[in-house]
């Protein structure tokens, strides 16, 4: 079983499974029960949504499959996030392209994701992009509204600087438990931009989006061949798969990165999962590191 994360209450597990790719997966509602019961099974019971997914189509697919399996909702964490609007054929009330983190456009989007999800209640909520005019009082009145109301558990935010990050949690009575990220062998930016020493100084968990930078690890012949060199190699060492190392390289980090997989293929999964066994050593770790960004460490 993985570790569980967050000291806080929040009990997802240390590897979660994303669903933005769920339209494309061609799943039926029973294809989508035996994955997710694969996953529970693995230990990755932390399911990460949006309202926006698949066109808004993502959250109700889902819900049709936990539908068949109920018993399956008391094993898992759902996460969605709330805050882009996104025209749609399938939400012709939206108009135009842009962020809305009004009280009552997140209050709205959390009883959509309900409706859709089927579920009762959101065990993490996140505010998916910090907006410009994001009105920190307001953000607060919905989550609390929220959060008094039963509908969700816990908050956090997503690709959050620091600054954004402490002036939304200066006016919540709760803490804001993650910031989700883009982290992985291709994205060093928040490795140096401070994101994940924040998160260790105020004990939020990072979660790693496009933890393979959105398939792009799989080309790296093409997108940094020098990368590609270091990391066949390594993977050759641990008898292991590009895609295990950089899930090990994101477990080493100190911050207890939690990655976000994206792949609707249980056998992806699983090798995930079994690099959380892996452990890779500080010079492994900088090799990548170094081919990375190519150049070395000053
Ligand atoms: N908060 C945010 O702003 C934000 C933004 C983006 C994503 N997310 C979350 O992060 C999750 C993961 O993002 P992502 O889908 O971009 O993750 P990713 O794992 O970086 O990329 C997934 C892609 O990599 C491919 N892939 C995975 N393993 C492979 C392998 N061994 N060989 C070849 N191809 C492989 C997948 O193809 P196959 O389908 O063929 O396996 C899929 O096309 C999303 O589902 C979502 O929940 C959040």
């Amino acid at each position: 079983m993985l570790h569980q994360y967050h000291p806080l209450g929040f009990q997802g597990s240390r590897i979660a499974q994303g669903f933005w790719r769920l339209t494309e997966w061609n799943m039926s509602a029973e294809a989508l029960v035996a994955f997710l019961e694969q996953c529970v099974e693995l230990g990755v019971t932390t399911m990460d949504h949006a309202d926006i997914y698949g066109d808004y189509q993502c959250e109700k697919l889902f819900g049709e499959a936990l539908a068949l399996r109920p018993s399956l909702r008391d094993n898992m964490q759902i996460v969605t996030k709330c805050g882009i609007m996104l025209p749609s054929q399938n939400r012709p009330d939206i108009t135009s392209h842009r962020y809305d983190q009004s009280v009552s456009h997140i209050i709205d989007s959390v009883n959509r994701s309900l409706r859709n999800l089927r579920v009762e209640e959101i065990d993490l909520l996140l505010l998916h992009r910090p907006s410009p005019l994001m009105d920190a009082d307001h953000v607060a009145e919905a989550f609390e509204h929220l959060y008094t109301v039963g509908k969700v558990k816990h908050f956090g935010v997503s690709n959050f600087s620091q600054s954004q990050f402490d002036l939304l949690q200066s006016r919540l009575e709760m803490p804001l438990i993650v910031n989700q990220v883009e982290l992985s062998p291709l994205e060093l930016k928040h490795f140096k931009d401070g994101t994940l020493d924040h998160v260790q100084q105020h004990a939020v968990t990072p979660m790693a989006w496009s933890p393979f930078a959105g398939g792009n690890l799989f080309k790296l012949e093409e997108v940094n061949p020098e990368l590609g060199r270091v990391m066949t190699q390594i993977a050759a060492q641990h008898h292991a798969t590009i895609d295990q190392i950089a899930i090990a390289w994101l477990l080493r980090h100190p911050s207890g990165i939690a990655p976000v997989l994206g792949s609707g293929k249980i056998e992806r999964v699983q090798a995930a999962v079994a690099a959380h066994e892996m452990t890779l050593s500080d010079k492994e770790w900088f090799e990548i590191w170094v081919a990375s960004q190519g150049h070395p460490v000053p």
